[in-house]
């Protein structure tokens, strides 16, 4: 069973996440994660693109936190971006941030058009990490940051049974890495002061209350939701996702790089 319903990250989905981690959350840890993969850079006047933006959280985050001069997210999903837009009603400073739809593949901007790149947990989405690290630095202008969270694994073999259970159950394209891969292909394509953050511990603690909310408070919510049988089978993604960040096979954690100057 998965929740995803239209596309990926589809209303049920959307919903359902948004419950266990916020509004405009499609993923962990609000806005402490988002500033703890920050590394305490500033944003201040900075010309930002949000990777699969999701639901617009860290591009809001920012712009009512982080002065900066402009954000874009962007996203594969047009559910997602919707979201986003109708969440930016809400927003002040409207003209600071835009949301679109792109699709999968090149990043569909010019050479050197930003000053920062941004992501969370999106990444495990994309196939290719090394074509996918070299458009970030194109993109990048010199002396630019990346700040990436990304949900990652152990090493590059094969996932084991266990991982291809929870990947089977969330129903989503799942392209997990290790974080030292993003390593290498970010000295390769020529980051420099590239620090990379295992976050394993954390999520996992963080899980087990989420499961326990799933099973208790949200209960009942999630079954409005999703129905009582796709409830039950979102609190066995829950345990299957526990039972591979114990193994220690399921790893998230963020990564910084700098372009040169
Ligand atoms: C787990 S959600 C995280 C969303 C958001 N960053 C957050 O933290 O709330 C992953 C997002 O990545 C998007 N996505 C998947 N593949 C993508 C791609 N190739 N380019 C951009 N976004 C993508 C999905 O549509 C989804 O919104």
């Amino acid at each position: 069973m998965s929740i995803t319903d239209e596309g990926e990250y589809g209303k049920k989905q959307i919903d359902t996440l948004e419950m266990i981690w916020g509004e405009g959350y499609l993923s962990p840890g609000g806005v402490s994660e988002i500033d703890l993969i920050l590394n305490d850079k500033s944003l201040k006047n900075k010309k930002i693109l949000d990777i699969g933006c999701g639901c617009g959280s860290a591009a809001f985050h920012f712009i009512k936190n982080h002065s900066p001069n402009y954000v874009l997210g962007v996203d594969v999903e047009e559910m997602v971006i919707k979201r986003a837009n109708a969440l930016k009603s809400n927003l002040i400073e409207k003209k600071k941030v835009d949301f679109k739809v792109i699709q999968p593949g090149e990043l569909p901007f010019d050479d050197l058009s930003f000053d920062v790149i941004f992501s969370k947990d999106t990444f495990l989405h994309i196939l290719d990490k090394e074509r996918l690290v070299e458009d970030l630095y194109r993109v990048l202008k010199p002396g630019g940051f990346l700040c990436v969270g990304d949900w990652m694994r152990i090493d590059d073999n094969a996932p084991s049974k266990l991982m291809q259970e929870y990947i089977k159950l969330e129903g989503l394209s799942m392209n997990m890495c290790s974080l030292q891969r993003y390593g290498n292909a970010l000295y390769n394509a020529g980051f420099k002061n590239i620090k990379l953050t295992d976050r394993n511990k954390w999520y996992l603690n963080l899980a087990k209350k989420e499961l326990n909310d799933l099973s208790t408070i949200y209960k009942e919510k999630l079954i409005k939701i999703l129905g009582i049988e796709d409830a039950e089978g979102t609190i066995n993604i829950w345990k299957k996702m526990i039972e591979v960040l114990e193994k220690g096979e399921h790893r998230p954690g963020h990564f910084y790089a700098e372009k040169r100057t």
